[in-house]
């Protein structure tokens, strides 16, 4: 039932609805482009970088509550350009609609300067050439003067009193150490995102950034931070289909140890991307201890077509047109960075290795195969099992019975034997788990093994994962199980032992789902069943653990987040001995 509408009334009621003056909406126009003093500066920076400055300078006082000034030696406006430039929708970068798709440069709204100058005191001095140039002074949006002054080209934008005339806003605005870190920050990205440009950075009267064009994302890194700093990443350089990603990662050994920073960049723009950041992540998996997440500087570049940069006011985010090809394209970089000896940890200050100098690649092309784990080939183990040394595998030397020893191209490499046939079980089982096959080994005695309560309820609930791992599993009356067949992984597997002591790491294990309940299961078998320090291993069964550690996807890492490779390079034994 429609209710009746009420009678229409004689006096007619004032309109409640009315177009609002032009200074209250460009003020609130500017709170979504201005929020504090951090976003002026990057608004004004990304303004000096479209007009293909190389080198910028910022000064800020009182975190920019005071004032913020940037400075740059960009191509510089004439007069006129420079009076249109504080009207709102007045830009030089974009003519239509249609030009929004892959706009190369950061700004396309003409919305910044006006934003800003409605809301301070505002200074403009630009110079399309050296010495003409023109200054527009302007307060709460309003132009109070224009003279002509000398100057060089380039262009230098003045903000005083940043809502001066906005006293709600300024009461948002926080202390100046906190508006200050938020300014550094945002100068930071920025550098990052333009490594070949000359950044400055003043506050107060300090100069806190001085820093000199890059050639490379790691020498600006190792400016803005420490070149040890810069050490502890891997690099990533990779290409899927259309997507190309770069950038560094932080090697799994290093993470935790500095507080964690993440920049992503999406064609030259710098943006926040949860997703993206959860795919790198996934790409560590196996690789660090739970609760640690790796510091990241990720570089992509996608078709123009499949992003759309204008979803977001202050340009942070943008939204792909597939996001997953997107995800699985950084997780597939990062874990082939992870996958290089590069990410291994070292002695000493770690060498910049390339591929060329990876201290196996003599032996093929260790860890840089991008292919799913795999057990030997008849071949293989025939080849192993042949006198002569194969070509491709080093002299392997045992030490303490517990880690493996060689030479290589650029250091003294060493093995930590259990956790290196943890990661090597690890990967065959995972593999199983997901629908591969493990080979097995049946017993010529079944073992008859007597469970208590909790571990026969654990093999109840893991029992089609364990078969699949390799296990056999006979019926069982009460809490008595018999076992055919394990999984047999070296001659000194104890198979009684490893299916107790993993039954209990499953107790209470019934809440974890699919990947991460293969994963936990894996991780646990894996160890129970590697080969343990103090085990003496014979010449080819060394060997035949450097081929299958170096056919996985991760070899220097081990499932608990330590490492099972450690090297230390000549140079560093050099310096030691004091050879150079
Ligand atoms: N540092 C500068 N050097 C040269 N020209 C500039 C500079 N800053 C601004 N301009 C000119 O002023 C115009 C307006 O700048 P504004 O930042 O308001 O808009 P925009 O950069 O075009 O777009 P957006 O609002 O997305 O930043 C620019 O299009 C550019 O032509
Ligand atoms: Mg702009």
């Amino acid at each position: 039932m429609v209710p009746p509408l009420p009678p229409a009334s004689a006096e007619p009621i004032a309109s409640r609805i009315a177009v609002l003056p032009p200074a209250v909406a460009d003020q609130i126009a500017a709170g979504e482009v201005v929020e504090r003093p951090a976003s002026v500066v990057k608004e004004l920076i990304e303004n000096a970088l479209d007009a293909g400055a190389v080198s910028i300078d910022i000064l800020a006082e009182d975190g920019g509550r005071q004032r913020i000034r940037v400075s740059d030696d960009g191509g510089g406006m004439s007069r006129d350009d420079a009076l249109l430039a504080l009207e709102r929708h007045a830009t030089s970068k974009i003519r239509s609609a249609a030009d929004l798709v892959g706009v190369p440069t950061f700004g396309f709204r003409g919305e910044a300067l006006p934003a800003i100058c409605s809301v301070s005191h505002f200074e403009l001095e630009t110079a399309p050439a050296d010495g003409e140039g023109t200054r527009v002074i302007a307060a709460g949006g309003s132009v109070r003067g224009v003279d002509q002054v000398a100057r060089r080209r380039g262009t230098t934008v003045s903000v005083s009193r940043l809502f001066f005339n906005a006293p709600a806003r300024q009461k948002f605005l926080r202390s100046a150490r906190s508006e200050w870190r938020s300014v550094l920050e945002v100068v930071s990205t920025m550098a990052l995102t333009r490594c070949d440009v000359r950044f400055a950075l003043t506050h107060d009267t300090r100069e806190v950034l001085s820093l000199a064009p890059a050639h490379a994302l790691r020498e600006r890194v190792a400016a803005l931070w420490t070149a040890d700093y810069a050490a502890r990443f891997v690099g990533v350089d990779d290409v899927s289909g259309a997507i190309h990603v770069s950038g560094l990662a932080e090697r799994p050994a290093d993470v935790g140890m500095a507080s964690r920073r993440v920049h992503l960049t999406v064609n030259g723009r710098a943006i926040r991307d949860a997703g993206m950041v959860r795919a790198a992540e996934a790409a560590y998996r196996s690789t660090l201890p739970s609760g640690l997440r790796p510091s990241l500087f990720l570089d992509l570049v996608v078709p123009d077509d499949s992003v759309d940069v204008n979803v977001h006011p202050a340009k942070a985010e943008v939204r792909f047109r597939d996001r997953w090809v997107v995800e699985r394209a950084v997780e597939a970089s990062v874990r082939r960075a992870l996958g290089t000896m590069e990410s291994a940890a070292s002695l000493g200050p770690s060498a910049q290795w390339t591929q060329q100098t990876n201290p196996l690649a003599t032996f093929a092309a260790f860890g840089l195969t991008n292919d799913a784990p795999r057990t030997l080939t008849q071949d293989e183990t025939r080849t192993l099992t042949q006198d002569e040394p194969r070509t491709d595998v080093p002299y392997l030397v045992q030490l303490r019975s517990t880690y493996l020893m060689f030479e290589s191209e650029t250091g003294v490499v060493l093995i930590d034997q259990h956790s290196a046939h943890e990661r090597v079980l690890y990967e065959k089982f995972m593999a199983a788990l997901e629908g591969g096959s493990m080979a097995s080994q049946r017993l010529l005695f079944p073992l008859t093994v007597q469970l208590a309560p909790a571990d026969a309820e654990a093999l109840d609930a893991h029992r089609d994962l364990l078969e699949s791992l390799g296990y056999e599993l006979g019926e069982f009356g009460g809490q008595t199980v018999i076992v055919h067949s394990v999984p047999a992984p070296h001659p000194r597997f104890d198979a009684e032992r490893c299916l107790r002591d993993t039954l209990s790491a499953l107790t209470g294990d019934r809440s974890a789902s699919g990947a991460a309940r293969h994963q936990h299961l894996a991780a646990t078998v894996a160890c129970k069943a590697a080969i343990k320090a103090g085990d003496a291993l014979a010449a080819e069964e060394m060997r035949a653990l450097f081929i299958a550690l170096r056919d996985c996807q991760l070899p220097a890492h081990d499932v608990h987040g330590r490492q099972t490779i450690v090297q230390l390079s000549w140079d560093e034994l050099e310096r030691r001995f004091g050879r150079r």
